[in-house]
């Protein structure tokens, strides 16, 4: 698969798709640039479960830049997420697109960071590869979560680990073995108390802090050792910085 986006000019009738992240929800982490591009588009669209459930990205937009009128499309995933993505290029995108417009597809935080982006991105460019396909980067939830709790994520030789929980504890667990990479870990909402237990036998709890909904109403920042038994949101993400700082400051 393909997954370098063409930032070439499009061929005359074949428009522009923009994945414009939106930033993880406070409107005021919504760049100037992904604004201006909001702005500019022909066309705005935004994920949503149901055509009438407001997404995401589409309430940032509402407060990041009020009026824009924003169209839906509607993802369920669980279903088929290539055919999904497949049906809303053909029925939505590839016909503006063919008129030679500008088509924004909002999302929240980086387009090209565990998107549907890319999906839809990829939908596309097989449709059509004339297409020219950009992104415009967008601030991300870890981001927030280091700001949000004065958090150093790095500093010197130090490194970084992104990864999901979607794989189970396994991963989680190799990559805090290292004790100069931070971990950060999203999509573990529904794994809260396993991901603390982890982090504990780790010996890293020490620093290690858990945002939900960052930027959104019910927002809550709380060291990792505070995570209880319940699941937490699904927008949830965890920082463990390195632990190699722990040692040095015992
Ligand atoms: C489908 S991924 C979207 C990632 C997004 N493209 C980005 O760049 O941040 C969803 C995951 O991102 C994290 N996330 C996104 N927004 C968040 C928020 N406002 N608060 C906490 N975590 C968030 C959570 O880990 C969530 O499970």
């Amino acid at each position: 698969m393909n997954t370098m986006h063409e930032s070439s000019h499009p061929i005359r009738g074949h428009g522009r798709l923009v994945g414009v992240g939106v930033g993880p929800g406070d409107p005021e982490l919504v760049t100037t640039k992904a604004i201006r591009v909001i702005r500019e588009s022909d066309h705005v669209v935004a994920p949503s479960t149901a055509p009438d459930a407001i997404g995401r990205a589409e309430a940032i937009v509402r407060e990041a830049a009020p009026g824009t009128p924003i169209d839906r499309v509607c993802f369920d995933m669980s279903v088929d997420a290539e055919a999904t993505c497949r049906e809303i290029a053909a029925t939505v995108l590839i016909p503006r697109l063919r008129q030679g417009l500008q088509v924004a597809f909002v999302t929240i935080g980086d387009p090209n960071m565990y998107s549907t982006f890319s999906s839809v991105a990829t939908a596309v460019r097989s449709a059509d590869p004339c297409v020219a396909i950009d992104t415009v980067p967008g601030i991300m939830a870890f981001q927030a979560l280091a700001a949000k709790s004065g958090t150093v994520l790095l500093d010197g030789v130090e490194s970084l680990t992104l990864l999901t929980a979607l794989d189970g504890m396994g991963p989680i667990q190799s990559a805090l073995s290292c004790d100069q990479r931070a971990v950060v870990i999203y999509k573990g909402g529904r794994n809260a108390a396993a991901i603390r237990s982890c982090i504990e036998s780790s010996g890293r709890l020490e620093g290690a802090v858990a945002g939900e909904l960052l930027g959104l109403p019910g927002e809550r920042v709380v060291a990792a050792r505070e995570l209880d038994g319940r699941p937490a949101s699904y927008l949830s993400t965890v920082i463990v910085p390195p632990g190699s700082r722990i040692r040095q400051a015992e």
